[in-house]
């Protein structure tokens, strides 16, 4: 459960419930009152004498018998160790009773957590918030994997495991046309630095994705997840250069990229 004033609304509740605290001690407040003078009245009326709240009385319970310090002599018990003396005063009520109502919990907590085991200690709530923090971050990836357009493609040749994803999806699905290190067969080389459809990691993505059906390149956006579109364009980039054997004669256009973007090395 997490607790965060995030909108004006939860502001806003936070405020109502401060107020009706507010209200409510309000309340408790006239109702001790009206039942004094109640009392009072009754009192004058019966003609019995009616017993003010005693502030002193109340102290004096919860205080208990407790002897203050100015008066701790009368207690002084006659053991002496090394003129260490030992005082016989009583422990003050609130104490005690705060002292039993620890005990009452400490057995409540044990039976709660761990042998009914109805709620997670700490170290299991730690895992079920990774957990579940785990779960967002999967969600949000996958999401962003589903939003990745030629637009906003990345280029990722420093990331060694799109790269790796990339080449099985090329294994599987495109070196049939392409070459098993994409020096071209039915398909033209993509090791060079001519392209038929531009280069850079975004015309490559968007060859992929909306194929060029009428020349035998299918159009893989149904069958292929746009993270991994982006994965295989990499790996396609990151053959740039490579001079692999049997390479197909360059096709099409020389692609300069702008001299500061890596996007083909
Ligand atoms: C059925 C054969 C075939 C398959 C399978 C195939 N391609 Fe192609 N691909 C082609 C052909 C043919 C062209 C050239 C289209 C043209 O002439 O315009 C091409 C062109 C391309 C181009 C553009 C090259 C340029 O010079 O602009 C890219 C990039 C490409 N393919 C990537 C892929 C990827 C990635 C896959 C696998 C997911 C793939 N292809 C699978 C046949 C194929």
């Amino acid at each position: 459960m997490e607790y965060k004033i995030n909108t004006i609304e939860d502001l806003l509740l936070v405020i109502l419930v401060i107020l009706m605290i507010g209200v409510a001690l309000m309340l408790i407040f006239v109702i001790l009152q009206t039942n004094s003078t109640t009392k009072r009245l009754i009192a004058y009326k019966t003609g019995q004498t009616y017993e003010e709240f005693d502030f002193g009385k109340w102290w004096k319970k919860i205080t208990g018998t407790t002897v203050s310090v100015k008066d701790e002599k009368e207690i002084l018990l006659d053991h002496d160790y090394d003129g260490i003396k030992e005082l016989d005063n009583h422990l003050p009520p609130w104490w005690l009773n705060l002292f039993y109502i620890t005990i009452i919990f400490s057995v409540a907590y044990l039976l709660i957590f761990h042998v009914w085991k109805k709620a997670p200690l700490s170290g299991e709530e730690y895992e079920i918030s990774m957990e579940k923090a785990r779960k967002e971050v999967e969600a949000y990836q996958a999401q962003q994997g589903n939003a990745i357009d030629e637009n906003s493609v990345s280029l990722t040749l420093e990331d060694t495991k799109a790269l790796a994803n990339g080449k099985s999806i090329f294994d599987a699905n495109c070196a049939a046309c392409h070459g098993a290190n994409g020096e071209g067969t039915v398909g033209p080389n993509l090791t060079d630095e001519y392209w038929l459809h531009g280069g850079g990691i975004n015309n490559v993505f968007k060859t992929i994705k909306y194929g060029v059906p009428e020349k035998g390149m299918i159009s893989w956006q149904s069958t292929i997840k746009p993270k991994d579109m982006q994965d295989v364009a990499n790996y396609i980039l990151s053959l740039q250069g490579s001079k692999p054997a049997n390479g197909k004669a360059p096709e099409g256009e020389l692609f300069v990229v702008a001299a500061d973007s890596t996007a083909q090395q």
